[in-house]
């Protein structure tokens, strides 16, 4: 079968692989169907995710079809639609004790730390699968880990119904968030400097929208909220300087979510932390958030709505990151489709 690697940073290739077999009373094979390019994904093949290894089959967006479950087995079955979970943990460490495997010490993310999903076919244990309603399209199904990383900042921050929250970025990952901080009964603000992106985030339900490159955030944030900042500030730009927007225009007792990885540092003072007594916490991959993200695809509550702009075949897999690469402006989200 054929597979996406990055052998080595700035190389792309398919390979040929054997195809999978089940090895554990626990686990499932699947036959790919669509898996989502992600940033992260660009990272690990320009060499700049300091957590990946190489070689790497790459892809963690991940939809598909199960075609075969070893004896142990209860809760999935051949024919399933499913998505993929895309963490493994230890089980024993403070943070998978505290229900936090997402941050466990032994974390390995599929695609990132292990083979990823780009190939045609995986072995997976049950417990990183979820079942989605077969009727909903593949297209729309392999949104379920984007929506997930949405549905977690919105989790850590504290998103309640009738809070005012900012989203600095409409990039894919600002849209997932957005639509989960809706969900949440939230009025959401949002930045960018593009104004397409922009646009986008008005037609997927944003609140307001702020054109970070022409206005003062600060003023029209004030002034949207009379005064208050907004009640939580989720950063998906991830620049030193929109932590520190963050961390100024956050409300009294209010929520700032970091999803980052940018290792320079952020000059934050300490009294508007104080004085407002805010909360600052990370936010990464996610933790319990599947069970929910796939019962509101599967009621048709969260839907895709023009976030997937690109589909390439697995041959064009070395186009598509080229383009996804040089057309931001045009990309939202592209897939790999497998047929
Ligand atoms: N913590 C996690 O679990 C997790 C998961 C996925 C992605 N991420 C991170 O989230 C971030 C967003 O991901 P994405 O895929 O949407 O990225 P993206 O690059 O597609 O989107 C970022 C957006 O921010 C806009 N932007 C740039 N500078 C800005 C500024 N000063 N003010 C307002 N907007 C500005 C860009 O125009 C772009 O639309 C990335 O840094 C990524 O590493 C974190
Ligand atoms: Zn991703
Ligand atoms: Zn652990």
């Amino acid at each position: 079968m054929k597979a996406v690697q990055v052998p080595y940073a700035n190389e792309l290739k398919i390979i040929e692989i054997p195809k999978p077999s089940l090895q554990n009373a626990d686990d499932v094979l699947v036959k790919v169907k669509r898996v989502g390019i992600c940033g992260s994904d660009m990272h690990i093949y320009h060499g700049t995710n300091p957590l990946a290894t190489y070689p790497r089959i790459v892809g963690h967006e991940v939809a598909g079809e199960v075609i075969e479950v070893a004896e142990g087995v209860n809760n999935l079955k051949v024919g399933d639609h499913v998505v993929v979970e895309p963490i493994s943990y230890c089980g024993e460490c403070y943070a998978c004790r505290k229900g936090r495997p997402n941050v466990c010490e032994k974390l390995s993310v599929f695609g990132v730390h292990e083979d990823g999903g780009m190939r045609e076919y995986a072995v997976l244990p049950e417990k990183q699968l979820h079942a989605v309603n077969k009727e909903l399209s593949w297209d729309e199904v392999v949104l379920a880990e984007p929506y997930t990383i949405g549905a977690q900042a919105v989790w850590r921050g504290n998103v309640e119904k009738g809070d005012t929250v900012l989203i600095q970025g409409c990039g894919p990952i600002g849209i997932c968030i957005l639509k989960m901080a809706k969900i949440a009964g939230a009025t959401v603000y949002m930045t960018d400097l593009d104004e397409k992106r922009m646009d986008f985030a008005k037609e997927s339900g944003a609140d307001h929208v702020i054109d970070a490159g022409n206005e003062s955030v600060k003023d029209r944030i004030l002034e949207l909220t009379d005064g208050e900042g907004a009640n939580t500030v989720i950063d998906a730009v991830c620049l030193p300087s929109t932590v520190e927007l963050s961390i100024e225009l956050v409300s009294v007792a209010g929520n700032v979510v970091i999803l980052g990885f940018d290792e320079r540092p952020s000059a934050l003072p300490q009294l508007p932390i104080t004085k407002k007594e805010i909360t600052i916490t990370g936010s990464r991959l996610q933790t319990d958030q599947f069970g929910k993200v796939v019962e509101l695809l599967n009621n048709g509550k969260l839907k895709s709505d023009g976030l997937i702009t690109h589909r390439f075949s697995l041959n064009d897999v070395q186009e598509a990151f080229t383009f996804v690469e040089k057309n931001p402006d045009k990309v939202r989200k592209a897939l790999i489709v497998f047929e």
